[in-house]
């Protein structure tokens, strides 16, 4: 058994030594020392020795075991540090590149236009006030002077929750929603920005879109504020050439009603596809309160008047970038985006 050992021993040192790689390395391991290794094998063995002769050949065997295993540690930790240097040598780092530098997000160019709207009317004195995307029929059409079977309900025919409850189509039930939280006849003047919905796809038409809602109410109000109002509102989003246009235009909670276009961005005014040639682009309607509305929601037509509008943010974010489909907005590719 003596013999076997040792020349178990040579073979496995030599096969040790020899590892090319950690693989090998393992290997080597693996048929001397694994479960079923021939060192192993000598253990098991042992129990068939005689009493007298069992401790010694016992020592043996483990001295031959422990030293392998000492020169298997060697040979990895050599092995190891050869695949350390080849990759260090492989990836060496030029430190002459210059670093990666963080890209920095910026609000969204919807939200910039809206910010800007929200400014402008602040400067003015304006509150900034909000209502619920999910509405009821009855502020949404009901009190702004819309009664069901009304036909102007069609243009805005939109998704129903149920019979009696819709995603509002417009932020004028902001308008019901603020008249009658005040005091009746009390001055107004606030905007309503926020989501809106409506059965539309198209270039100018999204299925969700965002309005500003504007609405004043006080003695003496006439029509000569609505259009200063926006014009002066026009001219600091788009420049003081802008031409605006007041089309009439009929809204049931307003009367006189106004639709207001300004010269299309895209081909200045001559007709293409976006303005579908007509040169103009309809960016908002408005006009002065209708006095039902004002009585339904608690004020006296006979004490104040007051008008109202609502814009389309997606149009003037189209007008003031030159973008020719609004669904751009909404794709969130990163080519588009970066550019504002
Ligand atoms: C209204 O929604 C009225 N509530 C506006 C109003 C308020 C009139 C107060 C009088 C007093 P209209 O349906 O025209 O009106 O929409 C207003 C604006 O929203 C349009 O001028 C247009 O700029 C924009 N708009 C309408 N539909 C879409 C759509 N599908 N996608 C993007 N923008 C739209
Ligand atoms: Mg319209």
């Amino acid at each position: 058994m003596e013999e076997l050992l040792k020349s178990l021993k040579a073979k496995a040192a030599e096969l040790i030594q020899k590892a090319a790689d950690l693989q090998a390395l393992q290997e080597a391991r693996v048929k001397y020392l694994g479960k079923k290794g021939e060192v192993t094998a000598l253990l098991k063995g042992l129990g068939k020795l005689s009493p007298e002769e069992r401790p010694r050949m016992g020592a043996m065997v483990n001295t031959v075991r422990e030293e392998l295993e000492a020169m298997i540690a060697n040979v990895q930790a050599k092995l190891e540090a050869e695949v350390l240097a080849a990759k260090l040598g492989a990836e060496e780092i030029d430190i002459t590149l210059p670093g990666r530098a963080t890209r920095k997000g910026h609000v969204h160019p919807l939200t910039a236009v809206n910010d800007e709207i929200e400014r402008f009317f602040m400067k003015m004195g304006y509150t900034v006030a909000e209502g619920p995307e999910i509405e009821s029929d009855y502020f949404n059409f009901e009190c702004l002077n819309l009664p069901a079977d009304h036909p102007a309900r069609d243009m805005q025919d939109s998704f129903y929750i149920t019979d009696s409850v819709l995603l509002r189509t417009h932020t004028s039930p902001v308008q019901a929603r603020t008249l009658q939280s005040q005091k009746p006849n009390s001055p107004v003047r606030m905007i309503a920005p926020g989501k809106v919905y409506r059965w539309d796809y198209d270039a100018t038409h999204s299925p969700v879109f965002h309005q500003v809602e504007g609405l004043v109410v006080d003695k003496g109000i006439t029509f000569a504020d609505l259009k200063g109002t926006l014009e002066l509102f026009l001219r600091h989003m788009f420049g003081e050439e802008t031409k605006v246009r007041f089309r009439t235009s009929f809204f049931p909670f307003t009367e006189p009603s106004a639709e207001v276009d300004i010269s299309c961005c895209m081909c200045g005014g001559e007709g293409c596809r976006v303005c579908s040639h007509t040169g103009w682009l309809e960016i908002l309607g408005c006009g002065m309160v209708h006095p039902n509305v004002l009585t339904m929601n608690g004020y006296d037509p006979n004490e104040v008047q007051g008008f109202a509008f609502g814009m389309g943010v997606e149009r003037i974010a189209m007008l003031l970038y030159g973008i020719g489909d609004l669904r751009l907005f909404y794709d969130n590719d990163m080519r588009f985006l970066k550019q504002f």
